[in-house]
């Protein structure tokens, strides 16, 4: 398979497996990057040192080209870019930030930068601010999200209609039916993150693996808007969340509620009760933890299986 996205990253299909906190370290993105998709290294839940450490080891596991996430919101980011690139790594997925402040730098030092974003409005910023790709993620997805509450399907063909550089679909692909529909619609590639969550590969605690693969349809919602939007299960401490907004909270009384380190917590640690469980809508399709090169293979025969079927329609 041969287009633009695979072109840009020297992947053989254009797959990216989602930088993921607390779910995404050099194994996954390792195994990835051998099953030949793109592998990325989640930095968001990493202090410095443990990117650098992650990164080498990532290296040392996988001679396929690999990068690094980084979510824009946190103080050490010059330290994390600096390591990003004494490392050598290649290519930079950033998230939750102004596209505007490390592209350049990052390129002016050969690095392939690609930005997430969840609006029309905002691919288009990114393409302005001189980004190699934009990844456009759907309301669907699990993590992190807009406010608009625009869906894949909606944005993908909206953000095409304007986008003159590559275009990546996130939020609810795992199988090779969504990544056929999403190349439909406009897409060169996709990126899928909760599919990979439920991978042998991925670091989240198991009991968390197997709330993905119980989740049913309606599982997660999106909540924390005032904060930062997020699709969350519906567990004691979310629940905990929608009792609070009863009371029309103050910002700084969800801040406090959030504490410190949920994420972690629920994911990492496997406290499913009061910790952050971060997951897609797509969970409800995902029914088992395999390792990932059997994913990539099944993502891959159902995309040219489906293909050959739509010329039968
Ligand atoms: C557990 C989890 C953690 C995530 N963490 C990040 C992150 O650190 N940075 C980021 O840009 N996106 C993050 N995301 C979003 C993914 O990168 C990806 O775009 C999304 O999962 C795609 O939708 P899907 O889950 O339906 O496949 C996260 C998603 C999940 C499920």
């Amino acid at each position: 398979m041969n287009n633009r996205v695979t072109e840009l990253f020297n992947i053989k299909y254009p797959i990216i497996q989602a930088g993921m906190i607390w779910n995404s370290g050099w194994r996954l993105a390792a195994a990835s990057s051998n099953s030949g998709i793109l592998g990325l290294i989640g930095a968001g839940s990493m202090y410095p040192d443990v990117l650098r450490e992650h990164i080498q080891k990532c290296k040392a596991a996988t001679d396929k080209p690999f990068g690094v996430n980084v979510p824009m919101l946190y103080p050490n980011i010059q330290e994390i870019m600096d390591i990003i690139v004494e490392e050598e790594v290649k290519i930079v997925f950033t998230s939750a930030g102004n596209p505007k402040t490390w592209t350049k730098w990052l390129q002016d030092k050969g690095i392939t930068v690609v930005h997430v974003v969840s609006s029309v409005k905002f691919a288009l910023k990114a393409q302005e601010a001189g980004v190699d790709a934009v990844v456009a993620e759907g309301f669907e997805a699990g993590g992190h999200n807009g406010r608009d509450e625009t869906t894949t399907l909606t944005l993908i063909p909206m953000v095409k209609e304007q986008l003159q550089i590559p275009l990546i679909a996130a939020g609810g692909i795992a199988t090779g039916k969504a990544m056929l529909a999403c190349m439909v619609l406009g897409a060169d590639g996709v990126q899928v993150g909760s599919r990979f969550v439920a991978s042998e590969e991925s670091s989240a605690h198991q009991a968390f693996k197997q709330v993905v693969v119980d989740a049913k349809e309606g599982d997660t919602q999106l909540t924390l808007k005032e904060l930062a939007p997020v699709r969350l299960i519906k567990n004691k401490f979310f629940i905990e969340i929608q009792e609070l907004y009863k009371t029309s909270p103050t910002p700084e009384q969800l801040i406090k509620l959030l504490g410190r380190a949920r994420a972690k917590r629920g994911m990492f640690e496997g406290d499913l009760e009061n910790g952050e469980l971060e997951i897609g809508q797509i969970s409800g399709l995902i029914h088992d933890v395999k390792p990932v090169a059997e994913i990539v293979e099944d993502i891959i025969a159902e995309f040219e299986n489906m293909k050959k079927w739509v010329s039968t329609i």
